[in-house]
């Protein structure tokens, strides 16, 4: 029995631990080059330019990874990231991901479209609740890597879904999840959404 249980903790050592975990501090060194679009915390001043700060290591992790990979493009980046190693990743992710997040404002005009499908989905359409996995607070589930997307800038965050339902963003997995919910959203409630999200907590 005790021999089972340490080739357990042993395996999952040697597949989960090929590398140190992230350090903020050492991190927040490294993040020098980012600071001019993603501002020096995480928080961007430029709508276009999504806010890092408090997002889920894991998500993070998987988005700078893919980003230099080329599975997400991002050709803004392209000379940013072609150096970093594994490690600068999980340190990068670690110092993001401590920082505290953003707050936006919503639309007052726009809240009551974008808080219905937020919270309970549209039915009729096959839309899901985006509570249940982005959370009723949208911190998201960071264990499960489901992004953080409140307070994060309206026009990111419409530029996301649009690019999920036109296929142009397509790193959601082979369940694709985000792009089969996208592409039931019309413009109207991709930007009702995006400026609800913007100002929830
Ligand atoms: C020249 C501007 C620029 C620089 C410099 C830059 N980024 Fe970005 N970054 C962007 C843009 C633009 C996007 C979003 C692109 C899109 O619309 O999908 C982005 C997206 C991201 C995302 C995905 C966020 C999310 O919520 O999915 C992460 C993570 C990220 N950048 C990390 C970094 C890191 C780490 C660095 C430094 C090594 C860096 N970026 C440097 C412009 C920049
Ligand atoms: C079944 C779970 C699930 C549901 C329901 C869901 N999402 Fe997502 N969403 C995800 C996952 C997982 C990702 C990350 C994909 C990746 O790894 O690139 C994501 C990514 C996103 C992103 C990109 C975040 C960023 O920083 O780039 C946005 C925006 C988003 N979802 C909005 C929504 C909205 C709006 C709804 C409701 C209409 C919704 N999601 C419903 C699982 C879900």
């Amino acid at each position: 029995m005790k021999k089972v249980i340490f080739g357990l903790v042993v395996s999952l050592g040697v597949s989960g631990v090929a590398f140190a975990k992230g350090d903020a501090n050492a991190g927040q060194a490294k993040v020098a080059t980012c600071t001019a679009c993603h501002g020096a915390t995480g928080v961007s001043l430029v709508p276009n330019y999504p806010n890092l700060a408090g997002q889920g290591q894991r998500y993070l992790v998987k988005q700078i990874t893919e980003i230099k990979a080329g599975n997400r493009s991002v050709p803004e980046m392209t000379p940013f990231v072609g150096s970093l190693t594994k490690q600068d990743i999980e340190d990068i992710a670690a110092f993001y991901a401590s920082q505290p997040a953003p707050q936006g404002v919503a639309d007052p005009k726009l809240v009551a479209l974008g808080e219905q499908l937020y919270r309970f989905g549209d039915q009729k359409k096959g839309i899901p609740a985006c509570s249940a996995c982005h959370s009723p607070s949208g911190q998201g589930n960071s264990l499960a890597g489901f992004p953080q997307i409140s307070g994060q800038h309206a026009q990111y965050t419409a530029k996301q879904l649009r690019d999920f339902r036109e296929g142009d963003r397509e790193n959601d997995g082979d369940t694709k999840v985000m792009r089969t919910i996208a592409e039931k959203l019309s413009n109207k409630e991709v930007d009702a959404l995006a400026s609800y999200i913007s100002g929830l907590r």
